[in-house]
């Protein structure tokens, strides 16, 4: 661990280099000032808390390039057969080189290399999709759902963070002009409309969570979607916080940090008392 390392490399230096009193008095300051900054989960990856991108080393080593995000257009993760879908490869903003790679359920696309890539669903297009740009490290996959079906609810996500709004679709097999159409949460009708395909619901609460189907008329034959699993989570309910971020752990820190400050400026004192007597008793001796 960084602290660890810090510790170990302090001790081999103070073998060889002295060490100014005040730099060593100014980084133990700085860094019970940093651990509280270092606990925040928003501060570092809450993937890798360990990596060397800990936020004691505070440069970032070349491996911890950014992500690369893959994004769908329209945004539906899930598509009929034959609707148009694009898949979009985001690097960093800064970078302006468009050479990309696509993965497809984990094999690589070796005839697309540009951060675009667009095509018609086949059945044979559902699966993950990741890609990487030359400065970025690879993406978390994005699942795509194609289905062969007359009509289908399509959703952004399948999971919701709660106050999220959610915009689900009635989406029919070549966009065949629907009409009747009804939304269903668990088997329960929620909303009816002659024309509009779109159902909202402005901010997501639990209750939100279940399974959603459609039904639509295109001319005069009926049709029901297959149902779709929507979960919504509570909002404060983000990536568990590794345990050496819990408050408790900043705390035993910032407690060990400060005996750690006073013992050692304590010593340095009784050191420099000593030194002092020590010089002063060299010379009386001398004179
Ligand atoms: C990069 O992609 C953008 C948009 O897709 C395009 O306009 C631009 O010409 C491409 N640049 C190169 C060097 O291929
Ligand atoms: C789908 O993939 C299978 C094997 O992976 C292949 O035999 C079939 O021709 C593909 N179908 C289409 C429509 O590309
Ligand atoms: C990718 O995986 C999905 C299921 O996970 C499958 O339906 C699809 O046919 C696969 N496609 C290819 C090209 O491997
Ligand atoms: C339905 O929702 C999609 C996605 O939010 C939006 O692009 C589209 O304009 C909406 N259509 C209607 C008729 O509201
Ligand atoms: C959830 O939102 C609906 C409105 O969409 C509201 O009627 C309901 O009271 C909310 N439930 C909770 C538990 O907040
Ligand atoms: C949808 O949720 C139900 C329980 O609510 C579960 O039994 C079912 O397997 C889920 N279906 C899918 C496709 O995840």
């Amino acid at each position: 661990m960084g602290f660890l390392a810090f510790l170990a490399a302090r001790r081999n230096r103070a073998h060889c280099t002295p060490w100014h009193p005040w730099g060593h008095m100014l980084l133990w300051t700085a860094l019970l000032f940093l651990a509280p900054v270092a606990g925040k989960p928003g501060k570092c990856s809450p993937t890798s808390p360990l990596s060397p991108s800990h936020p004691l080393s505070l440069l970032p080593a070349p491996s911890d390039l950014p992500k690369a995000v893959v994004s769908i257009q329209p945004a539906w993760i899930n598509v009929l057969r034959e609707d148009h879908v694009t898949l979009m490869c985001q690097g960093t903003s800064f970078y302006e080189g468009n050479l990309t790679m696509w993965f497809h359920n984990g094999s690589s696309i070796h005839t697309q290399n540009q951060p675009s890539y667009s095509f018609q669903a086949g059945s044979n297009d559902s699966g993950s999709y990741r890609c990487q740009r030359e400065q970025t490290s690879l993406s978390d996959p994005v699942h795509l759902d194609v289905i062969s079906d007359w009509l289908l609810l399509q959703t952004p996500s399948l999971v919701f963070q709660e106050g999220e709004p959610i915009v689900l679709r009635c989406h029919s097999w070549r966009n065949h002009p629907l009409n009747k159409i009804t939304f269903y949460q668990d088997g329960k009708s929620k909303t009816f409309s002659y024309l509009r395909s779109n159902f909202s619901i402005p901010r997501a609460n639990f209750s939100h969570s279940g399974k959603y189907h459609c039904t639509a008329f295109i001319g005069k034959t009926p049709h029901s979607s297959q149902p779709v699993n929507i979960t919504v989570q509570g909002g404060d309910e983000g990536p568990a916080i590794p345990l050496i971020f819990s408050p408790w752990h900043q705390i035993t820190f910032c407690l060990v940090m400060g005996l750690l400050f006073t013992v050692d400026t304590g010593l340095y004192f009784s050191v420099q008392r000593d030194l002092q007597s020590s010089m002063g008793d060299r010379r009386n001796y001398k004179v």
